[in-house]
């Protein structure tokens, strides 16, 4: 099949409807802008069904996707959408580069989320942005920009409980957001440990046995596969324990 596109995760074939696509997700796996390069064995499988699982509870919660539904095990059914070129970040506690930028100590609770706004350009590295950097560079409008925050915040809301009903912490998050044909904002991309920072909530004292994400490959911490297919056993058996009680 011919690709539309393809990233460094995801391929993104078209179909027979113009306004559905098919994501692939590939056991790729990159980091550092590609410096560095493996593959992880059945994260495309793993991160399909995290991210459909996580697509479909936001819906549930009044959020709109681009997820349509799951058609393999590794390929997921989306809405064509415009992907702004933006990564919105969330961050509940300090990690990665805001202690890098700031020199807050890794592992600071924050007093508030924070939401940042990253431009998804490989070729300058995805800068931090500022509002009005946004607005100069027309990556989203002021009404958009708003949007996008509260959208934001209402998912970090959500997930975080979630994942902590699964002893796990959502330490951080990025996400992207496409606009339909109508101009909706709809979430796209992905929401999986290639995405999040996670902590596990049992392993408090262990700054790295506690990693369950892709800071496991980006530092060689070890055993990548089991950390994700923890994350995906802990999100399937929540989700079986709260059905089970409905
Ligand atoms: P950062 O601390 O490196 O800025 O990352 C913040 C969050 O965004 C973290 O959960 C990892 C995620 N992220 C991506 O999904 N893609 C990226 O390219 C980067 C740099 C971070």
């Amino acid at each position: 099949m011919e690709k539309l596109y393809e990233g460094k995760a995801k391929i993104i074939y078209p179909t027979d409807d113009p306004q559905i696509l098919l994501t692939h997700f590939k056991d790729d796996a990159t980091a550092f802008n590609a410096q560095k390069k493996g593959t992880i064995a059945q994260k495309g499988v793993i991160n399909c069904r995290i991210s459909s699982t996580l697509f479909q509870l936001l819906e549930q919660q009044g959020i709109a996707t681009h997820y349509i539904d799951q058609v393999a095990s590794n390929q997921m059914r989306v809405k064509a959408v415009t992907i702004l070129p933006l990564e919105v970040v969330v961050r509940n506690i300090a990690a990665g580069s805001l202690c890098r930028q700031t020199g807050l100590e890794e592992g600071t609770v924050l007093p508030f989320p924070l939401v940042e706004f990253y431009y998804k350009k490989d070729e300058l590295g995805d800068p931090l942005l500022t509002r009005d950097r946004v607005l100069i560079l027309n990556l989203a409008s002021l009404n958009q920009l708003e949007q996008l925050q509260s959208k934001a915040l209402a998912i970090n809301t959500y997930l975080k409980t979630f994942f902590s009903d699964c002893q796990i912490t959502l330490v951080d998050f990025k996400l992207e957001f496409g606009l339909d044909a109508e101009e909706n904002l709809l979430l796209a991309d992905e929401i999986s440990p290639d995405t999040c920072r996670l902590w596990d909530q049992s392993q408090t004292d262990d700054p790295q046995g506690r990693v369950l994400d892709k800071d496991r490959f980006r530092k060689d911490l070890g055993n990548v596969e089991s950390a994700y297919e923890e994350v995906q056993t802990r999100i399937l058996s929540q989700i079986e324990l709260t059905t089970r009680n409905e």
